[in-house]
């Protein structure tokens, strides 16, 4: 997703720009650009380039060729208009002299586009950012932050502005609508971010904007305004990130270093939330009277996100009986979905940005329905949101294909489903207890499975070349599948789908044939012999069959499937988290046999915030 990085101080400002945008690069772009003050020109330098960050970094040789101490940055993934130099931003006026760089998207940019047009102003560009650059300079009259402020009085949709203008060059403005804006302080400096990695390595002061503020930001500090223009002060947060976290260490690619992350992220996560055998949220915002009314749970959330929601449902309702839907953020807020405030609404997303997630949220709290979010990153807007955050802890994600933030989504839901069971009664105690000490083993469990990744490359070296992978698999190993199959589609480029086992037969059968690869989730031991028997039946058509259950089930699964892999035996809730982890080593090895670009996926971005 596009990145915005900005800065004002005594360093000449364009290295400081093409770093902080490097930071940035896991979001996933298409192109990238900065703008520049010349204080001997008078005039702002821009140089834009589709491509990687490496091909701007040359042209202007890594800032050297930019003059000047205040500027603005830009990663870009298009939306409107094609990745080229033209469109990357920042986008400037027709003078040149404003400059703009924006995260989201301005709904109503061809209306004004028309308009300006009618009074004369030429285009450059087919991006609705240079709409706001053009109609700034329409409106300016000597007066930057009013003709900002006209601006902002006729743009709808969701941005994130950095904006630079030559006539007052001591000086940035930044403004937030529904997408995240960030404040750096610095000593003789500031910076504006669309995400604190972006200035970590300069400053650990921030302050978050929010909707429908204006920043001033100058050498020696920042002013911050309401819509209404009136000064708002800002809460200065410390942010300790370490900034190691965020970089590769030593491993080929943050997805590896983030796959053998997860058993200490899951420590992080589930250690302080089990406490004297009970688990335990602090300041919970439902009581347990809430609680108990409580007449349905709706869990939204995008891509990996939906799909530990998928798995979150069958625990959730089998630990609670209480009714469980799950729903695609980008579906739910367009379906009239039925909400009460006697419903509870699980919203799941690793970047707290989600365009679609966040729409969702407002959706459901505008029928008065309760927020509780899963959300990885601190400080995110639908942390902000929501009534109660439930935050994973899992560090910082770079690899746009989720693995870490996944395994604690998913442990959060389990101890979530376990929490209302026994508040609700629903649960018995013994399995309460059980599922407790499951718990406790399960980052050590992880750490077993990891162990055996040879086993798994072994696996990736025999189905690299394969055209199309099933994923089948019944219950939670259904749900579970989802992801196997999303992880090998979005780094190798596989065509895959999963299917429950049992469906299978219903159509999609008909496409197994001699050498179709099907991988068969059969962890649930409960319904063990009804997926065997839909392993039968793909093997009878020529499939070859990976197999994934418990170690107990090894021989007699291997009687019938080409290969098998083994995950250690634990209670049923927790048997996704042991399985989800094969599934990503497979995917990643494959993907990497394939010679795909695992970090940066094409075609995908890390936080999607536009619709
Ligand atoms: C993007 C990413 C997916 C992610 C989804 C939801 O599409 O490529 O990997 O699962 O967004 O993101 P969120 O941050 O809301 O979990």
């Amino acid at each position: 997703m596009c990145g915005i990085v900005g800065y004002i101080g005594q360093e000449q400002a364009a290295p400081i720009l093409l770093d902080g945008l490097k930071r940035l690069e896991y979001r996933g772009y298409d192109s990238a650009g900065v703008a520049v003050y010349n204080r001997e020109t008078g005039t702002l330098s821009v140089r834009k380039a589709k491509g990687r960050l490496h091909v701007l970094a040359e042209q202007i040789h890594d800032g050297a060729d930019l003059r000047g101490t205040v500027g603005v940055g830009h990663t870009r993934w298009a939306t409107h208009g094609a990745p080229s130099d033209v469109n990357s931003h920042p986008q400037t006026s027709r003078s040149g002299k404003i400059a703009v760089v924006h995260n989201g998207i301005i709904e109503n940019y061809a209306e004004l586009k028309s308009f300006l047009i009618s009074k004369g102003v030429p285009f450059a560009s087919e991006t609705d950012t240079e709409v706001v650059a053009q109609l700034i300079e329409y409106f300016y009259q000597g007066d930057l932050l009013s003709a900002v402020g006209r601006v902002l009085h006729r743009i709808q949709g969701a941005y994130a502005l950095g904006i630079l203008c030559a006539d007052c060059p001591d000086q940035l403005i930044a403004v937030r609508k529904d997408s995240p804006l960030i404040l750096g302080y610095g000593e003789g400096c500031s910076f504006l971010a669309s995400d604190v990695t972006a200035i970590l390595r300069r400053t650990r002061q921030v302050s978050y904007m929010e909707d429908g503020e204006i920043a001033v930001l100058t050498r020696t500090g920042i002013r911050c305004y309401d819509h209404l223009m009136q000064p708002v002060d800002k809460e200065i947060v410390q942010v300790d990130w370490d900034v190691d976290a965020a970089e590769k260490g030593g491993y080929e690619h943050f997805m590896f270093k983030e796959i053998m992350e997860q058993p200490e992220a899951l420590r992080r996560c589930v250690s302080p939330r089990i406490r004297d055998g009970e688990v335990v949220f602090e300041d919970f915002c439902l009581s347990p009277e809430e609680i108990r009314a409580l007449e349905k749970i709706y869990i939204v959330a995008c891509g990996s996100s939906y799909h530990v929601g998928m798995v979150g449902k069958y625990h959730l309702e089998r630990l609670t009986r209480k009714p469980v839907e799950v729903a695609l953020a980008s579906e739910f807020r367009y379906m009239d979905p039925i909400v009460s405030e006697k419903t509870l609404v699980i919203v799941i997303s690793q970047s707290g940005e989600t365009l679609d997630t966040m729409a969702a949220l407002r959706e459901a709290r505008r029928r008065g329905g309760k927020i509780l979010s899963i959300v990885n990153v601190v400080g995110s807007s639908i942390a902000r949101e929501s009534d109660q955050v439930l935050y994973t802890w899992a560090g910082p994600e770079i690899a746009v294909a989720t693995t870490k933030a996944y395994s604690t989504q998913l442990a959060v839901i389990c101890l979530l489903a376990l929490y209302f069971g026994k508040l609700l009664g629903t649960i018995p105690p013994a399995d309460y207890r059980s599922a407790l000490e499951a718990f406790q083993a399960l980052p050590e469990q992880v750490e077993q499975v990891l162990s055996r990744k040879d086993d798994i490359q072994y696996y990736a070296s025999q189905y690299f070349n394969h055209d199309s992978v099933f994923f089948i698999g019944r219950n939670i190993d259904y749900a579970l599948g989802l992801e196997g199959s999303l992880k090998l589609k979005e780094i190798s480029y596989i065509h895959s789908e999963a299917y429950a086992a049992g469906e299978l037969k219903h159509g999609t059968i008909s496409l197994i044939e001699d050498g179709s690869l099907v991988v068969a989730l059969a962890a649930c031991p409960r319904l063990f012999p009804k997926t065997m028997s839909n392993v039968v039946e793909v093997k009878s058509r020529g499939a070859s069959v990976l197999a994934l259950t418990t170690e107990d089930r090894r021989a007699e699964t291997g009687q019938i499937a080409d290969g098998v892999f083994t995950i250690p035996g634990t209670c049923e809730l927790l048997l996704p988290s042991l399985s989800v982890v094969p599934l990503q080593l497979f995917a990643y090895y494959v993907a990497l046999m394939r010679g795909c670009d695992i970090d940066k996926p094409r075609n995908l971005a890390k936080s999607v915030t536009v619709e």
